[in-house]
């Protein structure tokens, strides 16, 4: 379907997690959008580290995107798109200003992996006052395409691209994020990988949040989070999982702090 839709498009509205701007990123969108003017929106920035979102953002730079980070729940950022959108075409618009072409929208389509903020993004940019266009026939049959202003058209529905991964690092850091479905998953085994990153760079965040400290192994980090947090199974016994789920869930709503899991190159 993406594919179909591609056709219809002139600009490619590319999301990412700002917390793993290279693991969220699936690499077909690079054959896919091949000849079309690209954006990438570091998203769920206020969960990301301000330091890493600085140094994401001269990443994507400094590879030729046109890059902007957001937060899509409040709609920070939002306000810049239509900015980044000129800038983004600037060559197609050039071209359609030399055919004659005036006052053609520019019409783009939001991609990216599931729970990456594509629904909460298309809401926040379109917000209200915006308007359906309706069906175009004969040339988007069937596709709904939200008018956001004179230059700009959005096709309403986001394009799904499921996480791609090889390398099992990737895997687990989607699986942190919440974009591996969680019941395939052996939740302690998850919360101890997550406890190895937290260690290595934000050793701060596990005392802070539940008043321990790192012991020597995570399985022992995990049953002292368990007893912060009263996780008990039956009697004295300990809820692993429960104590797991706490961990993840604090993670991913940023409760732990602002994380970032992946540093550009070099870093
Ligand atoms: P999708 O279409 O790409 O699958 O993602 P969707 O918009 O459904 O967003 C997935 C979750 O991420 C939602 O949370 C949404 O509120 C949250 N989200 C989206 N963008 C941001 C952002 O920039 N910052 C933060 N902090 N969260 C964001 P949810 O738990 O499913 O729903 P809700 O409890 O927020 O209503």
């Amino acid at each position: 379907m993406m594919q179909e839709n591609i056709k219809l498009i002139d600009l490619v509205i590319e999301l990412v997690d700002a917390r793993i701007p290279l693991s969220s990123r699936n690499p077909d969108i690079d054959e896919l959008g091949r000849n079309k003017s690209r954006i990438v929106l570091l998203n769920k920035a206020d969960l990301a580290d301000p330091v890493y979102n600085a140094q994401w953002l001269e990443y994507f730079k400094a590879r030729g995107a046109c890059v902007l980070e957001m937060n899509a729940k409040s709609g920070g950022g939002v306000r810049g798109i239509n900015q980044l959108v000129q800038e983004a075409c600037r060559e197609k618009l050039e071209r359609d200003r030399k055919r004659g072409i005036v006052n053609r929208p520019v019409r783009a389509m939001v991609v990216g992996i599931p729970n990456v903020g594509k629904s909460t993004f298309i809401n926040s940019f379109a917000g209200k006052a915006c308007a359906k266009t309706g069906n175009k026939p004969g040339v988007t049959k069937g596709k709904q395409w939200i008018r956001l202003n004179k230059s700009l058209e959005l096709l309403d529905t986001p394009g799904i691209l499921w996480p791609k991964f090889e390398d099992r690092e990737v895997g687990m850091r989607l699986a942190f994020i919440g974009s591996i479905n969680d019941e395939i998953l052996v939740s302690e085994e998850l919360a101890c990988d997550l406890l190895c990153c937290l260690k290595a760079w934000y050793p701060g965040s596990i005392c802070e949040r539940y008043g321990i400290q790192w012991k020597d192994t995570f399985a022992e980090v995990l049953e002292n989070i368990a007893r912060s947090r009263g996780c008990y199974a039956r009697g004295e016994n300990l809820d692993l999982v429960k104590a797991a789920d706490i961990l993840l869930d604090d993670f991913r709503s940023g409760r732990l702090g602002r994380i970032t899991l992946e540093r550009p190159e070099g870093q």
